[in-house]
């Protein structure tokens, strides 16, 4: 309903710039985030996507269908309102709109009332009305944190002379072991793969440009049901022509501070609405404590892990070996036993591979994970056959190492646990708008 009242219109303006426009009259469009009636006064808050701002409607000065109209308001209602802005350091964001005149668009029915309520609904409840869920507040700040992290990643290696060189998500053959397969029917009884990395065409890339990145998102049929695992998540791949295993250790702990810093400096606010202690991002910092897959095994036995040489870190170890510190702790050279096909021999001890993982502090556990490749066309042809892996499928992938082969390397850092971390989330399932797990592919 809208009023009679004469009000030219005003400058429509987001919540989050109110304070650029204190003591004009603006107009906001948003939905009703929560309403408090005091006699001849009414608070509507308004949520409008970029921030929440309470806004006070007094009888007396607004026509009465105005009034009336946002008297009644149901949660979630969509409406629009005008106003002047004033500032109130005691308000949700510091400031408040005095109505001035306000129209409904639509408005919930008591019937059918918006479903997320605060009282504790239980996650598999909010997972169903995910669609729903994200506008609440923990939910909003996450996101934006996770869309901060994209952009800083973006930015990071935009900047330092890596070219985006897309990868393709139909791929014919196994990047990381074949038992984390997607398969996809294709065309004429052909079978391909949902990736699992851009990494291979990201070298065979690096060759063509010399520092590249891939980003988008990968697949891993993983049947774990872990706070860390996804089937589909985010990754970023750079690969770098010519680096070696320290050089591709040095581009991550840099990426992995700037993103710290970008949020830190940018969405401090999300921060305080997850509850985040930030003076332990404020800690972060270089260089992070380096170990060696042996010293690492041995630093988790003295802690009471049961692990062996040879062993992979499961969760508990990865937790147990991050404690104490208070930046990501960088371990490299692992049993080649242990990890992927490409992996280039450490050259004293060839049974190791030269492969770096950076787990993260409080539980959160691997996020990098990459290392340096063969570039020996004899050697990868060996590990192919030693890893049953289907010769055909890989030919283009030799021909990096027939034309022009040099040493080179990267990484892939997933987002959905990078952002984990950053938030202080128990789960990784509330970093991606709708997050895709064992039991989970709905909404
Ligand atoms: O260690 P991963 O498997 O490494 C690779 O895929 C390499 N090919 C990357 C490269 O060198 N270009 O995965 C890299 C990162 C992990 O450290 C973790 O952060 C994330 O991807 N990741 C997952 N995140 C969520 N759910 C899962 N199931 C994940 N699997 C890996
Ligand atoms: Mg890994």
């Amino acid at each position: 309903m809208s009023s009679e009242l004469n009000i030219e219109s005003p400058a429509r303006i987001n919540v989050a710039d109110a304070s650029k426009h204190a003591g004009e009259l603006v107009e906001i469009r948003g939905w009703l985030y929560n309403l408090r009636k005091s006699g001849k006064i009414v608070f509507p808050i308004i949520r409008d996507g970029s921030g929440l701002m309470q806004c006070v409607a007094v009888k007396s000065n607004l026509p009465e269908p105005v009034f009336e109209t946002l008297k009644n308001l149901t949660q979630e209602s969509s409406f629009t309102i005008k106003g002047t802005v004033r500032a109130e350091p005691r308000a949700i964001g510091g400031y408040e709109l005095d109505v001035a005149d306000a129209q409904l668009v639509q408005r919930v029915s008591e019937e059918h009332p918006y479903p997320i309520t605060p009282k504790d609904h239980g996650i598999e409840f909010l997972m169903d009305h995910r669609h729903l869920w994200l506008r609440s507040r923990r939910q909003h700040a996450a996101i934006r944190v996770r869309h901060e992290i994209v952009k800083g990643i973006r930015d990071y290696f935009d900047s330092h002379g890596f070219v985006l060189v897309d990868t393709p998500i139909f791929t014919p053959a196994a990047c990381e072991g074949s038992t984390t397969l997607f398969e996809v029917d294709y065309f004429e009884d052909e079978k391909v793969y949902l990736t699992q990395s851009g990494q291979l065409y990201n070298e065979a890339n690096a060759m063509a440009f010399g520092k590249v990145y891939c980003f988008g998102p990968t697949f891993r049929a993983e049947k774990s049901k872990t706070r860390r695992h996804l089937t589909e998540f985010w990754m970023v791949e750079p690969e770098i022509a010519f680096a070696d295993l320290e050089e591709i250790k040095r581009v991550a702990e840099e990426l992995i501070l700037y993103l710290i810093s970008r949020v830190l400096e940018n969405r401090k606010e999300e921060l305080k609405v997850l509850e985040r202690d930030i003076a332990k991002l404020e800690a972060v910092h270089a260089p992070f404590p380096r170990m060696s897959y042996d010293e690492a095994v041995k630093l988790l036995q003295s802690r009471g892990s049961e692990i062996q040489w040879g062993g992979d870190f499961g969760n508990a170890d990865e937790t147990l070996l991050a404690q104490g510190f208070e930046s990501p702790v960088i371990v490299d050279r692992y049993p080649a036993e242990i990890k992927a096909f490409y992996f280039q021999p450490d050259e004293q001890r060839p049974e190791l591979a030269l492969g770096v993982d950076i787990i993260a502090p409080d539980g959160y556990g691997e996020i990098v994970g990459g290392g340096q490749r063969i570039h020996d066309l004899a050697l990868l042809e060996q590990r192919l056959v030693e890893h049953n892996l289907p010769r055909e499928a890989f030919e283009w992938y030799l021909d990096i190492r027939r034309f022009g082969s040099v040493p080179h390397g990267g990484f892939g850092l997933g987002v959905e646990r990078f952002v984990a971390w950053v938030c202080n989330l128990e789960h990784v399932r509330e970093t991606i708008p709708y997050p895709r797990m064992l039991y989970r592919t709905r909404p």
